[in-house]
């Protein structure tokens, strides 16, 4: 089997197939930037608790996640025969699934597997052409941000600072990242580029891994609360908002991290440019506006206790705790993909 190199994916990938086939090998994502810790995960039930937990995130990440479990779990089944065999993959596959359900690149991936996995006839055919599948994606993966990275940086030019939400670097996708493309290609290329990442409240994705991942490409990042991003635009200290998106509706309505909308909204304000980043894939045809997407609801437990070393909430009260938002279309100065600018019927300009 043709894993991938260290040439391809970068060093210290978030998401690869073990050496055996028997294990996707993630980076626990939630012990960031504290410990790099490595998991392997061999069976459905550690598989789902992983995405679930945020331990693999990110839609592109998951998405490779997914099908790397596929692969997995089809290489370790113990089914005697082939249908027995499908059967319990196609039952993995919706489980896995429904673990999260805003970013459309979980079930998009597990579709594509099962669609693989309907055309054999063998299980060891089976376990071949998923595993070969899960690659493909792998590798697509790291072209398209490749090609995203690339439209990126002809936004912006040295000098330049870019503010950035949540995680969208390599953790979250597969190489370079979709929001912070831009930035790692322009830093390896030499370009003096800086970011504000904002911290990304409830789960700190921008202060615990954007930033680890900026510092360790040696860009200058400037970690923000939430709410100083208002300050920050209207002294005119970014030339640009980028962001990544977990769905992508047809009229160009984006859900992406909660907080998104609200930076879109500011940045129009101050007229600052704000760009989406994601692979074409992202794009829902199932989803006509930002109103059919399904938003993720989280236990209040992650505003009141995570992440603080004693809980900051009373007991006995509410809490709402939406883990994306969306930014409709007209906030939107573009979005970005693989193939360049889209447009709203979902095609590149
Ligand atoms: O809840 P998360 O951390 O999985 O949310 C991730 C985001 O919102 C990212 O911005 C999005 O998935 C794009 S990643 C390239």
């Amino acid at each position: 089997m043709l894993y991938l190199a260290e040439t391809e994916t970068g060093a210290n990938p978030g998401v690869v197939l073990a050496e055996n086939g028997r294990a996707v090998r993630i980076i626990d994502q939630t012990q960031l930037p504290q410990r790099l810790v490595h998991l392997e995960l061999s069976n459905a039930p550690s598989m789902y608790e992983a995405i679930y937990k945020l331990r693999v995130r990110g839609a592109p990440a998951i998405g490779i996640f997914a099908a790397y479990a596929m692969a997995v779990l089809a290489n370790v089944s113990e089914e005697p025969d082939f249908a027995a065999f499908a059967r319990s993959l196609e039952r993995d596959a919706q489980y896995l699934e429904s673990s999260r359900p805003t970013a459309v690149n979980l079930s998009v991936q597990l579709k594509r597997m099962s669609h693989v996995l309907r055309g054999c006839k063998t299980i060891p055919e089976a376990r071949e052409a998923l595993t070969a599948e899960a690659f493909a994606i792998h590798r697509e993966d790291i072209a398209m941000n490749l090609a995203i990275s690339e439209f990126g940086l002809t936004l912006i030019k040295s000098g330049d600072a870019v503010m950035t939400h949540c995680n969208a670097g390599p953790l979250a996708t597969s190489r370079y990242g979709t929001g912070l493309g831009a930035l790692l290609l322009g830093a390896e290329r030499g370009m003096d580029l800086r970011a504000y990442t904002c911290e990304t409240r409830p789960l700190l994705q921008g202060a615990r891994l954007t930033a680890w991942e900026l510092h360790n490409a040696g860009i200058p990042v400037t970690l923000i609360c939430d709410n100083m991003a208002s300050i920050v635009m209207s002294r005119g200290l970014v030339n640009a908002v980028f962001v990544g998106a977990d769905r992508i509706a047809c009229n160009g309505d984006t859900a992406n991290k909660i907080g998104t909308s609200g930076l879109a909204i500011l940045a129009k304000h101050y007229r600052v440019p704000f760009y989406v980043f994601a692979p074409s894939t992202t794009l829902d045809p199932h989803c006509a506006t930002g109103a059919d997407i399904v938003i993720e609801e989280r236990p209040g437990e992650e505003i009141a206790e995570m992440h603080y070393t004693k809980r900051m909430a009373p007991e006995g009260i509410n809490f709402y705790n939406p883990a994306f938002d969306v930014t409709p279309h007209e906030l939107i100065t573009a979005i970005i993909t693989e193939k360049g600018k889209m447009n709203l019927d979902g095609v590149t300009q």
